[in-house]
This record gives structure tokens, C-alpha cells and sequence, in this order.
């Protein structure tokens, strides 16, 4: 199902716990007004549960230290943090969030994760590694995304790396020819090509992300026929991987550009 929806105004309309795995790959641009506006609607509701994980009163430290900070800082966090927070609602109990995110924001939004699912959810931090565009000489080229990945249940989730393709092993000679057959299973440094400008997979879609990344996601952590959900969908590249691993997807995008390609993408899983 593709939705035209601003997220939080449509998500408390799913039922808690319905999706084995929630994908975002949120703006960091989002606009400030809106913002300010969105976070009056939900702030109550956002702020009435502090989560274990730093104890409410310190959570809410950090939180108010870095704010008063950084204007832009306090703006993404208080865009984001209800969204997680629908996220956590939605998940099942034996369900995962892979947050997608640069390394501007990775270390704010570790901060608010922690607060929101409690520390001992915290399973991974995948780092994306690609090797595209210009490179800097003032600094070391920013070459990577890290994913975080949450759980809801440490002791409850699904996570099934018999479904995940592998890799080619770096030093083949070293191991057996079996093994060199079979491939490796990945660890959480995942190189991956960008979408190619050029390629079949591209959509037009400016930030849509690559497939492969999409469907080892999928594959690892939910099973044939369960719900997947992504609301920050943009070409919606999670229902792409949910289709091909024949998963269920909800997609959730307020952008018209996006509605379009995603009906187009998808048109034969609609
Ligand atoms: C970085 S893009 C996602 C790209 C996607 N992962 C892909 O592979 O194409 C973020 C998307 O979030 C959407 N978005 C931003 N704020 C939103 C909101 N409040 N409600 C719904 N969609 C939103 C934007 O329109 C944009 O398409």
C-alpha cells in the first residue's frame, strides 16, 4: 500500500504492533515552520513516556544541553523524535527499526534511540560504505551512512542470516574451495555501489537509496508474508525489496513526485 500522507498525521491510524520492520531514511532539511507547527500537536504525547535507558530526568538533560546548543540540532530533534516514537508503537515484538542516516545527525539520533527503546535494544550499527563524487583534501572524504538498528524485544526478534546474501571472501586463498562457493555472511561495514545515475534500477528519484541494501534488511529480519513499513518512503525502495522477497509493505511519502514514481515502481504489487 502506497499512502500520500504527512507521517504523523496518518500513523495513529495503524494498529501497535503490525509491522516486523520498520525502514527510515529521514530529511535532515525539513523545513523549520513546519516543524515548529507539527511539534505543538504531538509534544504531550511525545514527552509523556521517558522511556528507561538514561533514566527520564537525564534523558531529558541531554536533550535540553544539545538544544540550546544548536537551533538546527533542536529543530531535527524534536521532528524526529515523535516519528521514533511512532516507530517503536508499530513495531511487533519481534520487530526491528534500521534508522538510515549521514554522520551529521547518527550520534543525536544513537542518543534518542537509546532513550526511546532502551539501550539494551541497540543490535547494530551498519555503516554503508560506497565510493562515489569528489573527493575533500581539507579533511577525510566522507565516504559512508551508518544505519542504527533497534530492536524491540533483545530477547525476542527475528533476525535469520541463513536469508542474507553473501560476499565474496577478500583472501580467497585462505579458505576452503567450499567456502570460497558459498561466500562469506556480511558483517556491519556493508560495501555497497551508490545507484548509478546510468543504471536500470535509477528512478529520477533525487535520494533513493540502492536495492541491495533494501533487501538484505528485509531478508534478515522479517519473514515471507510479514508487514513492512517505511514512512519516509520517497521512491520506495523498501516496497521494491519487500515485493521481490514477497513481504507486505505500507509506504508513506507526503510528496506528489514521490506518490508518482512509487505507483509506477511498484505498479504490478499495488
Ligand atoms: C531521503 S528521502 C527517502 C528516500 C528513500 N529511502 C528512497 O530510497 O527513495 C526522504 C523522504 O521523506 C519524505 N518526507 C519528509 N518529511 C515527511 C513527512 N513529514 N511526512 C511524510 N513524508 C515525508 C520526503 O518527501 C522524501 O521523499
Amino acid at each position: 500500500m502506497v499512502v500520500g500522507a504527512e507521517n504523523l498525521e496518518f500513523l495513529p491510524s495503524l494498529p501497535d504492533g503490525a509491522f516486523t520492520l520498520v525502514y527510515l531514511d529521514p530529511p535532515f532539511n525539513t523545513g523549520r515552520t513546519q516543524r515548529r507547527q507539527q511539534m505543538s500537536m504531538v509534544r504531550a504525547a511525545a514527552e509523556e513516556s521517558d522511556r528507561v535507558g538514561f533514566g527520564g530526568q537525564s534523558y531529558k538533560t541531554i536533550k535540553g544541553a544539545l538544544a540550546s546548543y544548536d537551533d538546527a540540532f533542536a529543530d531535527y530533534w524534536e521532528f524526529l523524535e515523535p516519528r521514533l516514537r511512532e516507530a517503536w508503537r508499530l513495531l511487533a515484538d519481534d520487530g526491528t527499526l534500521y534508522l538510515h542516516l549521514d554522520y551529521r545527525e547518527v550520534h543525536y539520533a544513537k542518543v534518542m534511540l537509546d532513550a526511546i527503546f532502551g539501550r539494551e535494544c541497540f543490535l547494530n550499527e551498519i555503516i554503508w560504505a560506497y565510493d562515489f563524487g569528489g573527493r575533500s583534501k581539507r579533511r577525510w572524504p566522507s565516504k559512508h551512512d551508518t544505519i542504527l538498528v533497534y530492536v524491540k524485544d533483545p530477547d525476542g526478534y527475528w533476525f535469520d542470516s541463513e536469508e542474507v546474501d553473501r560476499e565474496p571472501y577478500m583472501a580467497p586463498g585462505l579458505v576452503t574451495p567450499e567456502k570460497v562457493a558459498r561466500g562469506k555472511l556480511p558483517t556491519d561495514v556493508w560495501w555497497h555501489t551508490i545507484v548509478s545515475p546510468t543504471g536500470k534500477e535509477k528512478t529520477g528519484y533525487p535520494t533513493q537509496k540502492p536495492l541491495g541494501l533494501l533487501k538484505r534488511m528485509v531478508a534478515a529480519s522479517s519473514r515471507r508474508d510479514d508487514w513492512v513499513l517505511d514512512f519516509f518512503a520517497g521512491s520506495g525502495t523498501l516496497g521494491a525489496a519487500a515485493a521481490a522477497l514477497q513481504r507486505r509493505f505500507v509506504l508513506v511519502d507526503q510528496n506528489p513526485e514521490a506518490l508518482e514514481v512509487m505507483r509506477r515502481r511498484l505498479a504490478d504489487h499495488l
